[in-house]
């Protein structure tokens, strides 16, 4: 099965571009598994100039998987729960203020993560709407988690393929300090920590890769506070180097879609306090728990 449009790689080790189909449509049982074929080989999928509407989206993403419902009100369109909106701005256009708990939230997401790594059951694989985008900052860099973990020695991968991470979505709360700026503290659900192994079995391609997501990860199970952190941090610099990083500038309108269990992704900084940007997301539910290498 093929697409009418070779996808054109954007990086040599992630991320292809897919011309050709139109994302607003339903799309025949054969394009969506190519394209379910070209996610798993280039992981990270743009398609542009697809300018649909909040509920193509969902019909889009639904093709693909269920939807999750993101853990806070505040963050979820109104007409539309399956939408996460990552903006600054509210659901009127004005700008969030910046003690805000949303507008912290969000400003996480400048930190390299995997969605929904809080949950037991991560999320499969995200779908981002570019509507509002940026000229200065802003742009989205995705790092190829398998390729970084086959780039590690023989001994490292030895050391950390037994190793469990301590996940928190008390973390992102923690970094987001206005959260008592509202007396309701933004209404985000109670998640408790969850462990996943720091080396997963993808279930679609059997290979491994490294499963990061610095703004969740609590602690490494077994070590200390220092030694987990210190660890943890040469792991996320080694994967983050260029060679295994694609970095998206944004054009309006241009849906991406990334599989979080074998990436993490971060949005460069931009001037949220006066550069509007609207993202509008949905996110594949996963099937199961990330599956421990050894
Ligand atoms: C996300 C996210 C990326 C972006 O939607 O999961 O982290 O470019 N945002 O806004
Ligand atoms: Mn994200």
């Amino acid at each position: 099965m093929a697409l009418e449009i070779e996808p054109k790689p954007l990086h040599p080790a992630i991320g292809a571009a897919v011309g050709g189909v139109d994302l607003s449509q339903p799309l025949e049982t054969a394009t969506i598994a190519a394209i379910a074929d070209a996610w798993m080989k280039h992981i990270v999928l743009v398609f542009p100039n697809q300018p649909i509407s909040d509920d193509a989206l969902v019909k889009f993403g639904q093709q693909f998987g269920k939807l999750e419902i993101h853990p806070s009100l505040a963050h979820r369109a109104s007409r539309n729960p399956e939408i996460y909106r990552v903006s600054n701005l509210d659901e009127k256009g004005a700008f969030i203020p910046p003690d805000d708990t949303a507008w912290q939230y969000v400003s996480q997401s400048w930190r390299w993560h995997s969605d929904s790594s809080f949950r037991e059951i991560p999320s499969n694989g995200s779908i981002l709407h570019g509507i509002e985008i940026t000229n200065e900052g802003g742009n989205t860099r995705f790092a190829n988690l398998y390729d970084a973990y086959d780039a590690l020695t023989e001994g490292e991968k030895a050391r950390i393929d037994p190793l469990w991470v301590v996940h928190d979505h008390e973390n992102i709360l923690d970094l987001a300090h206005g959260r008592n700026a509202r007396p309701e503290g933004g209404a985000y659900e109670d998640l408790p920590p969850v462990r996943h192994p720091l080396v997963r079995r993808h279930p679609m391609t059997g290979r491994r890769c490294l499963f990061l997501s610095p703004h969740t990860m609590a602690r490494v199970e077994g070590f200390s506070e220092e030694e987990g952190r210190a660890l943890l941090d040469e792991l996320i610099a080694h994967a983050t180097e260029d060679r295994f990083v694609y970095r998206h500038v944004w054009t309006k309108d241009d849906v991406i879609m990334w599989d979080n269990r074998c990436t993490m992704h971060a949005v460069e900084p931009f001037d949220n306090r006066i550069i509007r940007r609207v993202m509008h997301r949905v996110t594949l539910v996963g099937e199961e728990k990330p599956i421990p290498a050894v």
